[in-house]
C-alpha cells in the first residue's frame, strides 16, 4: 500500500533551488505538497501578487505586477485597516432585529475597509510529465464573486464568497510558467456582518490521471453499526472506464483492518461496503477516526489514490425523545460562530480555530453551528478530531433580500450549486449531523418561501440522505401557518422562548431545536449599577454589564433557555449566539461610533472569556468544577454602595464573606430563572479587601473555596501563552495573554496601560486584541491599550524551529516576557 505522504517541503524546496539552479531554471511556488505517485496537490499559498483597485488589464500573461505587494494566501484584504465609520455607514432599519423606522448605522460590518475590488496573481509551474493529465483548480472560498483566469483566458467565476468551488483547467494549463488571475469584487451592504476581503481560504491545483476519483467524489457512511461489527458503505464517482476500485480501512494506529475490491460500475460510480469488526464509534467524547484510502487501478496500473477520513456513527432525530448519537440521547450544548478569527481577521489559520475550539471544549461546549455560511475544511477537521458536533450552514438570504446586495442577487443560479458543492465537499465529515439551508430567511413569509424550503431540504436529501434539514425560524408564528416549519427535517427556533411549546405543539416533528437562543450581550470585565434586567441598554461608554442580564428586543438572558432545556424533553439542545465576539454587528450600539465589533460572545474578541463562559461552563462541563466569582473588586468611589455579587457554579449553594465577615448562604431554587441557575448576593456593599466563596457539597459541607482581591496600582507586566512550544511551519501561533498585577501579585482588572510588543526569535508578531468593541487601534500593529486589564497578543512561527521571544512594555510597569519553543 502506498501511503499518501503530507509534509512541508519548504527546507527541501529552498536546498534543491539553490543547488540546482545552475542547471535548472526553476520556478516552485508550492510550499505544501502532498504526493503520491499519481495525483499531485499542490497549495497555492506562496508567490503571490496582490493591489487593491480595478486594473482592466491584470489577467493577462505579461501584465507588470512587479510593485503590487507580496502576500501569502489565505489573506484577508481588510483586517489592516483603518476602521473607519464612514466605510460602513448606512441610513437603514434592520426589519429583522424590529426596526420599523431607518436610523443612520455604523461598524455593521466591522467598519474595515472590506469594499470595492481587488486582483490577486500567481506564477506557478507545470512540469512536462504533467501535461495531458486532468488539473482542477480548488478555492475553498473567495470574497468575493471571483472572476477565474489561467494564463490570460477566463476559466470561470463564482459568485458566493463562503462556496467552495474549482475548475477544470486541463485545457490552460501549459509547460513552464502559469500566471493565474483572480479579481474580487466585494459590494456595499452586501453582508449582516464582517465578511473578510480576498482569497482568505485556501487555493490549491490538484494534478491527476484523466482516468482517477472524482472531485468530492467519495461518499462514506455507516449505515449499520453493532457493538460487533459495522458496515461502511462507501460510494464513489470516477472517470475511467474499465477500471476497479480498491477500498481499505485502516484504523488510528495506522493498522490495515479490511480491504475490498469491486470492478463493477453503474454509471461512473462504485459502491462498496466493508466490514469493520468491534468499531470503534465517534462521538464528541471518543473522536475516534477510521481512514479509508481508495486505488484506482486500470489492469495492474494504479490511476489515482485518494485518502478519505470518517468516523463510524448512528444519528437520530426521533419524537419526544430527539437526538441520539450511537443511541444515546443526547442535546446540542452549542455555539453559533462567524467565520472571522478576530484580529486575524477572515484569513483562515487552522491554530487560531484549534484554539478556539480548545476554549469551547473546556466550558463543556459540544457543537457548533458555522452560522451563517459554509464552514472552513479546516474548521471541519478539527471538529472530526476534537469532537464536536457540526451543523453546517449554507445561506443567510434566499431570494428575498436582507440586505441591498446580498445572496438573493445570486440565489437563482447558484443555490443548487452551492448546496451540492457545500454537501459533496464535506458529506464524509462524522461532526457535521445536520445541515441547516438558512438563517431567518425572509422567504418564511409567503408561499413561495415555502416552495423554497422544500425545495432545498429535497437538493440536501438527494445529495446526503444520511442527515437531516433545518432552517433557523424567527418568524415563527408566520411559519406554523404556512407549513413551512413543518416541513422541515428539524424546526429550528431562533430566539422567541415563549413560542417553543406552541410550536411543539403544531408541528408535526415532535422536537424543537434551539437554533440560535440568548444574543445576551456583555463586555468583559465591565459592570454596571444598579442591576437589572435591561432590553437594548445603552451607556455612554458604549459597554454592555457583564452582569449578563442585558439582551436585544428579540432576545433574553442565557437562563430562559435553560428552562426550556432542563424541563422540555423534546428540546433538543441549543446553539447560543455567539461562541466569541465577532467583527461586525455591533448591537445595542449600531447607531454609536465607534463601536465596530459585537458584545454576543461568550468570550470576546481577544477569546477571553466573559462571566458567562462560566455560568454556561457551570452547567454543560460536567467533569470540571466551576466556581466563578463575579464583579471584579476594585470599586474605588463605590465604597458603601451596593455591589451585588454572583456566583457561577456547578455547585449548589455557597456562602459569601467580604472581608471575613459572612454575607449569608445562598442556594439554588427555582422561584426565576436567575435564581435556578446562578447564586447572587444582592444587597452586598462594596469596601475593599478580600471576597471569599465556599461552595457546599449536597450535605452542606464546604467542598470547594475561591477568593478575589482588590489590586493596587498596576506594578509589572504579566504573560501567559496559551502553548509554549509550537510548530516550525510558518502558520502556527501562541496566544499570549498579557496582564498587569500589583506589588503583591494580585491582577488588576481595571486596568488600561498602554503597551508595546517585541518578537525576536523565529517567529513574528502576527496581532494583538483587547476585546474592546469600541477600540479602533489596528490589530497589526505592536502596540494596544488593555482592556478590563487584559489583552491578547498572537506570535507566528517561522519556518525555523527555534526559540521566539516576546516582550512587553509599559510606561511605569515592569516589563514582561515570554519564551516560546519552535520545533519542526
Ligand atoms: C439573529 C441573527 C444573527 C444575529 C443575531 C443577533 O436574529 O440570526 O445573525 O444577527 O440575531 O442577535
Amino acid at each position: 500500500m502506498k501511503l499518501k505522504i503530507t509534509t512541508n517541503y519548504n527546507f527541501l524546496i529552498i536546498h534543491l533551488m539553490k543547488n540546482l539552479s545552475k542547471y535548472f531554471f526553476i520556478f516552485i511556488i508550492c510550499t505544501q505538497i502532498s504526493f503520491s505517485q499519481v495525483r499531485v496537490v499542490k497549495e497555492l499559498d506562496s508567490n503571490w501578487k496582490f493591489q487593491k483597485g480595478f486594473f482592466k488589464n491584470a489577467f493577462e500573461v505579461d501584465f507588470d505586477d512587479s510593485k503590487w505587494e507580496s502576500i501569502y494566501v489565505p489573506h484577508d484584504w481588510a483586517i489592516y485597516g483603518p476602521f473607519d465609520k464612514e466605510v460602513d455607514k448606512q441610513n437603514v432599519a434592520i426589519v429583522q432585529n424590529g426596526e420599523e423606522i431607518a436610523s443612520e448605522k455604523t461598524g455593521r460590518t466591522g467598519a474595515l475597509p472590506h469594499i470595492g475590488s481587488a486582483w490577486y496573481r500567481n506564477k506557478f509551474e507545470i512540469q512536462k510529465n504533467e501535461i495531458g493529465k486532468k488539473v482542477i483548480l480548488l478555492f475553498e472560498g473567495a470574497m468575493c464573486e471571483p472572476q477565474v483566469f489561467l494564463n490570460g483566458k477566463k476559466i470561470g467565476e463564482w459568485a458566493y464568497g463562503y462556496s467552495y468551488f474549482y475548475f477544470d483547467v486541463s485545457e490552460y494549463i501549459k509547460e513552464g510558467e502559469n500566471i493565474l488571475s483572480v479579481q474580487l469584487s466585494n459590494k456595499e451592504f452586501a453582508s449582516r456582518w464582517y465578511p473578510g476581503a480576498g482569497l482568505y481560504r485556501k487555493v490549491s491545483i490538484i494534478i491527476k490521471n484523466k482516468e482517477s476519483i472524482n472531485q468530492w467524489g467519495t461518499f462514506i457512511t455507516t449505515p449499520f453499526i453493532s457493538t460487533t461489527s459495522a458496515k461502511v458503505n462507501v460510494k464513489t464517482k470516477t472517470s475511467g472506464d474499465n477500471s476497479r476500485l480498491v477500498i481499505s480501512i485502516f484504523d488510528a494506529n495506522g493498522q490495515k483492518i479490511c480491504s475490498e475490491e469491486a470492478a463493477t460500475q453503474f454509471g461512473n460510480e462504485f459502491e462498496q461496503n466493508l466490514k469493520v469488526l468491534n468499531p470503534q464509534l465517534w462521538s464528541p467524547e471518543n473522536p475516534y477516526l477510521y481512514t479509508a484510502v481508495s486505488q484506482l487501478y486500470i489492469e495492474n496500473e494504479l490511476k489515482d489514490e485518494i485518502t478519505t477520513r470518517f468516523g463510524i456513527r448512528d444519528i437520530k432525530y426521533e419524537a419526544n425523545k430527539g437526538f441520539s448519537l450511537n443511541g444515546e440521547v443526547m442535546k446540542f450544548k452549542g455555539v453559533c460562530l462567524h467565520h472571522d478569527l478576530g484580529p486575524l481577521g477572515a484569513a483562515v489559520n487552522k491554530a487560531a480555530l484549534r484554539r478556539q475550539l480548545t476554549i469551547l471544549k473546556d466550558m463543556g461546549c459540544n457543537a457548533i453551528r458555522s452560522s451563517h455560511n459554509m464552514p472552513s475544511f479546516e474548521q471541519l477537521e478539527l471538529c472530526d478530531e476534537m469532537g464536536f458536533l457540526f451543523l453546517a450552514e449554507s445561506f443567510d438570504e434566499w431570494a428575498k433580500p436582507k440586505v441591498e446586495n446580498g445572496y438573493h442577487r445570486f440565489f437563482e443560479e447558484y443555490a443548487e450549486r452551492d448546496v451540492v458543492n457545500l454537501v459533496h465537499a464535506t458529506r464524509n465529515h462524522p461532526s457535521i449531523v445536520m445541515w441547516s439551508s438558512g438563517n431567518e430567511v425572509p422567504d418564511q413569509w409567503g408561499v413561495e418561501g415555502v416552495k423554497r424550503a422544500k425545495w432545498l431540504q429535497d437538493i440536501f436529501h438527494r445529495e446526503d440522505p444520511t442527515r437531516p434539514v433545518t432552517v433557523g425560524m424567527d418568524q415563527v408564528k408566520a411559519t406554523m401557518e404556512s407549513g413551512f416549519g413543518a416541513l422541515l427535517d428539524v424546526p429550528g427556533l431562533n430566539y422567541r422562548v415563549h413560542l417553543y411549546e406552541e410550536a411543539y405543539n403544531k408541528f408535526p416533528q415532535g422536537f424543537i431545536l434551539g437554533s440560535e437562543t440568548a444574543s445576551t450581550v456583555s463586555s468583559r470585565g465591565i459592570y454596571k449599577f444598579p442591576v437589572v434586567q435591561e432590553k437594548m441598554k445603552q451607556y455612554d461608554d458604549f459597554q454592555s454589564s457583564s452582569y449578563d442580564l442585558e439582551a436585544c428586543s428579540w432576545s433574553n438572558v442565557p437562563d430562559e433557555d435553560f428552562v426550556l432545556q432542563d424541563d422540555k424533553p423534546w428540546v433538543i439542545g441549543e446553539f447560543v449566539w455567539t461562541g466569541f465576539d465577532y467583527l461586525g454587528e455591533p448591537t445595542p450600539y449600531d447607531e454609536s461610533w465607534p463601536s465596530r465589533s459585537s458584545y454576543f460572545g461568550i468570550s470576546d474578541l481577544a477569546g477571553l472569556p466573559k462571566d458567562r463562559f462560566y455560568l454556561y461552563r457551570s452547567r454543560w462541563n460536567k467533569n470540571d468544577e466551576t466556581l466563578h466569582i463575579l464583579p471584579h473588586w476594585n470599586w474605588e468611589g463605590r465604597e458603601g454602595e451596593i455591589t451585588p455579587v454572583f456566583v457561577y457554579t456547578n455547585y449548589e449553594s455557597a456562602e459569601l464573606f467580604v472581608n471575613g465577615r459572612s454575607m449569608g448562604i445562598q442556594k439554588k431554587d427555582h422561584i426565576t430563572p436567575q435564581n435556578r441557575y446562578r447564586l447572587m448576593w444582592m444587597d452586598v456593599k462594596y469596601e475593599p479587601g478580600t471576597l471569599k466563596v465556599v461552595a457546599f457539597d449536597n450535605e452542606g459541607k464546604g467542598i470547594s473555596e475561591k477568593e478575589i482581591y482588590t489590586a493596587g496600582k498596576p506594578y509589572k507586566i504579566v504573560l501567559t501563552p496559551d502553548r509554549e512550544s509550537i510548530k516550525a511551519d510558518g502558520k502556527d501561533l501562541s496566544y499570549i495573554t498579557v496582564s498587569v498585577v500589583d506589588k503583591n501579585g494580585i491582577t488588576c482588572p481595571t486596568a488600561t496601560n498602554q503597551l508595546k510588543f517585541k518578537v525576536k526569535g523565529e517567529g513574528s508578531f502576527k496581532a494583538v486584541c483587547n476585546g474592546d468593541a469600541t477600540s479602533l487601534e489596528l490589530f497589526h500593529l505592536p502596540t494596544m491599550k488593555l482592556f478590563s486589564g487584559k489583552l491578547v497578543v498572537t506570535v507566528e512561527s517561522t519556518k525555523e524551529s527555534g526559540i521566539i521571544q516576546l516582550e512587553v512594555f509599559g510606561k511605569g510597569l515592569k516589563s514582561g516576557a515570554t519564551l516560546i519553543n519552535s520545533t519542526n
